[in-house]
């Protein structure tokens, strides 16, 4: 496969799993193409034209230095130049995938936040109130990421001559697909059974041995799960903390997420919403193992670095 395939493969993927529907970033594309031809030259000259093809915009490729079938790649959640070091030293890396995004993927992590809106009302928030508070916290991180080194990876990459891309929301959107379907499959009854079923799920059952499974942030073991949101694993990064109340009004009772501050916890308690932390790197590796079984599939050969806890499912 070659970069681009691989590349394209991730985003279609990560498509096919979105809460939006097969067509709903179709409708997101056609909205920012209407917004396109209504700009001025100007306007036009800055406007990133990808964003009329990806609707993952926190998912690029930063550089391609050799364009070669690839055969061997090194994936990791975090890439810094030191993996890319590291990347020297192993016999015949192609190209090298990340999960977290960096360069223009960071500048453009807001952008895949608008996927939280629709997430959110499909657990019953009503449009108004989930864009009204979205959008709020779509700015907020768009200006936090602002100061970031954004180039310190591309530019390393660019110097040691290294294949680089990542896939972050597409492979986000799979894990929660996959949790959505086993949880509803199991229909937990008690929190306990909750952290029961997500243990065997072996990326999680892995974290667990290092200290690092799912926890219960907010609630009690013996809780009731009720209606089970998986609100909080795709969409960038965390959404608004006013929305927890939102929430509990809307008839959720237990949120799933990846990571959670205490902000955003403290509201949550005060919602008497029960929040179980499945865990971040465990979380990211099931998505990204989703996406890398089809490449192993297709004979390519996958060394994990940087917090993936590979397992394959592609014998399966
Ligand atoms: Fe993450």
């Amino acid at each position: 496969m070659t970069i681009k395939e691989i590349y394209n493969l991730t985003l279609q993927m990560g498509a096919l799993a979105d809460f939006r529907g097969e067509h709903g970033e179709r409708r997101l594309l056609e909205g920012k193409k209407k917004k396109y031809e209504k700009m001025d030259e100007k306007e036009k000259q800055e406007f990133d034209l990808e964003a009329l093809e990806n609707p993952y915009l926190d998912s690029r490729i930063y550089n391609i230095s050799d364009d070669k079938a690839i055969k061997k790649v090194l994936v990791g959640i975090d890439i810094e130049p030191a993996e890319l070091l590291m990347a020297k030293e192993i016999d015949n890396i192609d190209l090298i995938i990340a999960h977290h995004p960096f360069g223009k993927g960071l500048a453009y992590l807001a952008d895949v936040m608008d996927l939280q809106i629709d997430v959110l009302n499909y657990y019953g928030v009503p449009i108004n109130i989930a864009e009204g508070l979205m959008k709020e916290r779509i700015s907020e991180v768009a200006r936090g990421v602002n100061s970031a080194n954004h180039q310190r990876t591309v530019d390393a990459a660019k110097i040691l001559k290294m294949n680089l891309m990542n896939s972050h929301t597409p492979t986000d959107n799979l894990a929660a697909k996959f949790l959505k379907n086993l949880i509803e499959a199991k229909n937990p009854e008690r929190i306990s059974d909750l952290i029961r079923l997500l243990n065997e799920i072996p990326e999680y059952r892995e974290a667990t041995k290092i200290g690092a499974g799912p926890k219960i942030f907010v609630g009690d073991s013996e809780n009731r799960c009720g209606k089970i949101a998986l609100t909080e694993i795709t969409g960038g990064t965390e959404g608004s903390p006013k929305i927890y109340e939102k929430m509990a009004n809307a008839g959720i009772g237990t949120v799933i997420g990846m990571h959670m501050s205490e902000d955003h916890k403290k509201e949550a308690e005060s919602a008497h919403l029960n929040v179980v932390i499945a865990g971040h790197m465990s979380s990211d590796s099931l998505g990204i193992n989703l996406f890398l079984d089809e490449l192993e599939k297709r004979g390519i050969e996958i060394v994990p670095c940087s917090g993936l806890t590979r397992i394959s499912r592609a014998k399966q």
